[in-house]
């Protein structure tokens, strides 16, 4: 079986325990970690290591959180170096990034989707339309009480902004995408969601800018992709958008979950590969509720 999940934000006691209780049901199942898992390098160690050693394979693409320079943190390493050095912890458990080779996952028919873990940040381009520039566009969320810790916390280094970071990885990212086999399925794999509509469920839209970027609507346009799997936005729910599905897994915060009954919090995607080749398919929740989302 193939499972995903997004933003556990390990370094919260309610969430550690969530994910010390994440199990596969068959040997070969496997796990998708959408991003955020936590800040400090030891925290993430942690989830990787413990979920490596459960799941046949672990897929595993950074959020924002993982990229995070705060005032104590031990690792003291910005940018892009923290994201090169987390991508050497994965690799020594053998849990796939966005610096490796795509996957093929074989799905119970016996069909082959492609899962593709991408990294490619945000460039306040998700704004609204009456500000010109990235500028301004944060006055706006700053007026509006939605300043992101990002503005503090996440360093580009060595790129002048995550503007210019965003742009090389949307490039990177392009290149390998153009590679792939364009006849099978692909499941895309982000912290960030890939079309800006994705996030028309924010309580206030100021904060999109901080959310993704438009250059990867081409990625999802013209791919053969099936899927989208994305966190960040603790609001999960499947929708579809022109064909394609956008499926936001996050776990959250454990206060965002007070007043949900306890479920398993593991989203199994076969279901929703399988439900979405039927020609009647509609993105209800009742796939969901069968996780406890
Ligand atoms: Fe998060
Ligand atoms: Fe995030």
């Amino acid at each position: 079986m193939l499972f995903a999940v997004s933003d556990l934000h390990v370094s919260h006691a309610g969430n550690r325990a969530v994910v010390s209780a994440f199990w596969p049901e068959t040997e070969h199942d496997w796990l998708i970690l959408a991003g955020d898992i936590a800040e400090q390098e030891s925290d993430f160690e942690w989830a990787i290591s413990l979920l490596a050693d459960r799941f046949e394979k672990v897929i595993w693409t950074p959020g924002n959180h993982e990229l995070w320079s705060t005032p104590n943190d031990k690792l003291k390493l910005p940018g892009e170096l923290r994201y090169k050095h987390l991508v050497k912890i994965c690799r020594r458990y053998g849990v796939a990034t966005p610096e490796d080779p795509f996957l093929r996952y074989t799905c119970q028919d016996g069909s082959h989707v492609t899962i593709a873990p991408i990294f490619t940040l945000y460039d306040y381009s998700f704004r609204n339309a009456a500000d010109h520039t990235a500028l301004q566009a944060v006055e706006r969320a700053r007026r509006s009480g939605a300043m992101s810790s990002d503005e503090f916390f996440l360093k580009a280094f060595p790129y002048q902004s995550v503007m210019n970071w965003c742009d090389e990885r949307v490039a990177y990212t392009d290149e390998r995408l153009r590679q792939l086999d364009s006849e099978e399925p692909i499941v895309l794999v982000s912290h960030f969601p890939l079309i800006k509509e994705a996030t028309n469920g924010l309580k206030n839209p100021d904060f999109a800018i901080w959310c993704g970027t438009n250059k990867t609507r081409k990625m999802v346009e013209q791919l053969n992709a099936k899927l989208v799997i994305y966190g960040h936005l603790h609001l999960p729910s499947v929708d579809i958008y022109e064909g394609v599905i956008h499926a936001e897994v996050s776990l959250g915060y454990p206060k965002e979950r007070e007043n949900q009954p306890p479920n398993s919090f593991l989203v199994e995607l076969e279901t929703l590969l399988y439900d979405a080749k039927g020609e009647n398919y509609s993105p209800q929740m009742d796939h969901l509720r069968s996780v406890g989302l």
